[in-house]
């Protein structure tokens, strides 16, 4: 192929981190071809939309940013456009018929041909779809990151065969299928040679990571249960506790300070799962951080039922609680529809109750969306958009007084932080002058393992990114937490060692 070399690219992502982890993907083979990122769309010869279908407005944002790009094009000239991701994946050859401009459309699955897809573009060829999905049973990658990294994305499953009755997921990224543990340790081992300290395990559903890939090394738990009763069709197979262990055990990955994963569905969210949770002297895994991302979708048991979920909100709740013994001070989100086809005003209530019993850290809500082709689509959509709203509404300034309450509690402890960056927003440096002159007026920002997001000042000279830094809290939002760097705190020294070192 011929080189890239002067070529810059641009990458527009929408949806979700598996959308994010892909663009990751694919920044990193145009780079591997002697492409530089671009800032601006204006200087790049090469427009990719990784785009979002899980809701109508998700579609939208990446057909307007595809609208916006076509002025770029000049009489033949300008930038080669692809689209790809779940849009690309699911609107394939239909996307061309609004938007003649674009030059490609690729999917989910065909991602690693992106190189040779531009290249087929500059020797002239146009309108072309490649978005089959993979048919092989196996599934075998190894993760790319672009550019260094204290955190890293790392895929150990593909697709979802939940079909839970609104989403477009199943339709979009295929059939489940996971990567082997060998396969995964070892890749994970070579990114934390690279300085990589935090892993994100990616799946749409990482609960039934394993399924079809045979336990050879006889590792434990060999069959999963949870308080409903045997998980999936697990017996001799590989699973996730399993995985989360043999990181954890790995000399190799002994610099990680950290494992996280998501998303998980509560049917496959096992006991052996939860109890990787537990302080690592009662045989829980030590680098587990203590966040869980747990979609529940709704409070209400009788909307559960039309989703398709095929769980109860009394399992949930009683997941939730024994995960909070195990793990007094562990952080839990989750996603939430309103407006979900019959939805009444007890059923949304019933959600309202939920926030209170769990107490979440964080929610993700959202209006329902017919998404065409699923089931939920062929129902009535009949509760009205502003009722959607309100509830939407209503629900997330419910959501954020739980939270200043949780996030106040927070208020004097030391919690050891994984610096991801320099906070974007001044708003702290203003409201604190006095901190910012004694600090030399840098902001970094953060975050716990209960994934709390903290801002701290710091006068330190050199860049603190990858840094675990501990922090003494000293004020709190509903959204995140200030502190001020701990040395002193005998607690702190361990952290305190590697942040000075
Ligand atoms: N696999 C994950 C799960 O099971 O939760 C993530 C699924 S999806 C990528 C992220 C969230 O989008 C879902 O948890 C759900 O709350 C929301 N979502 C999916 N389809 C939707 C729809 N048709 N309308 C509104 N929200 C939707
Ligand atoms: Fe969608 Fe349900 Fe699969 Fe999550 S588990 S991706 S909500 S079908
Ligand atoms: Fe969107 Fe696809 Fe993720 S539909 S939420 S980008 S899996």
């Amino acid at each position: 192929m011929p080189s890239f070399e002067n070529q810059r690219f641009f990458i527009k992502t929408f949806g979700c981190q598996m959308n994010v982890a892909d663009t990751e993907r694919m920044a990193s083979l145009l780079a591997d071809q002697g492409m530089a990122a671009a800032e601006d769309p204006n200087q790049a010869q090469v427009i990719i939309i990784n785009g979002c279908s899980v809701r109508e407005k998700a579609v939208h944002k990446a057909l307007s940013a595809l609208g916006e790009f076509q002025f770029l094009k000049k009489e033949g000239a300008g930038p080669i456009i692809g689209v790809g991701g779940c849009v690309g994946q699911l609107d394939k050859d239909k996307l061309f018929k609004n938007a003649p401009y674009l030059d490609f459309v690729f999917g989910t699955d065909t991602l690693d041909n992106l190189p040779e897809m531009v290249h087929r573009v500059r020797n002239g060829e146009r309108h072309f779809v490649h978005a089959d999905f993979d048919k092989s049973l196996d599934y075998s990658t190894e993760t790319k990151v672009f550019g260094f990294k204290a955190q890293a994305f790392v895929n150990i499953m593909k697709g979802c065969d939940k079909y839970c009755t609104y989403c477009i997921v199943p339709y979009t990224r295929g059939k489940e299928k996971s990567r082997t543990i060998d396969e995964v340790v070892s890749d994970v081992a070579r990114l934390v040679a690279t300085g990589v300290r935090e892993i994100t395990l990616l799946g749409q559903n990482v609960n039934s990571f394993g399924k079809g890939n045979p336990n050879v090394r006889g590792r434990v738990p060999s069959e999963l249960h949870n308080i409903i009763g045997k998980v999936g069709p697990r017996a001799g197979e590989e699973n996730f506790p399993q995985l989360l262990r043999a990181i954890d055990q790995d000399p190799r990955c002994a610099d990680l300070q950290r494992i996280r994963f998501t998303s998980s569905h509560p049917l496959d969210f096992s006991d052996e799962l939860i109890e990787c949770y537990a302080p690592a002297s009662q045989g829980g895994v030590a680098r587990l951080a203590t966040h869980l991302h747990l979609p529940v979708q709704s409070g209400s048991n009788a909307v559960l039922q039309k989703m398709g979920r095929h769980h109860q909100i009394e399992n949930y709740i009683a997941q939730m609680d024994r995960l909070r013994e195990l793990s007094p001070d562990v952080g839990l989100s989750t996603d939430l529809i309103v407006g979900f086809p019959t939805e009444t005003d007890a059923d949304f209530q019933k959600t309202i109750e939920l926030l209170d019993r769990v107490q979440f850290d964080n929610i993700y809500a959202f209006a329902y969306s017919p998404r065409p082709g699923t089931r939920a689509a062929k129902m009535k959509d009949d509760v009205p958009a502003k009722v959607k709203n309100e509830r939407l509404v209503h629900l997330l300034n419910y959501q954020i007084k739980i939270a200043e309450k949780t996030y106040a509690s927070r208020i004097g402890k030391v919690l050891e932080v994984l610096v991801e960056g320099e906070a974007k927003n001044d708003k702290l440096m203003r409201s604190q002058p006095e901190a910012q002159k004694n600090s030399g007026g840098k902001v970094w920002t953060g975050r716990t393992s209960c994934n709390r997001v903290v801002n701290f000042f710091s006068d330190s000279p050199r860049s603190l990114i990858g840094k675990m830094v501990p922090i003494r809290i000293t004020k709190a939002t509903g959204l995140s937490l200030q502190g001020e760097v701990e040395l002193e705190s005998l607690a702190a020294e361990r952290v305190a060692n590697r942040f000075l070192s």
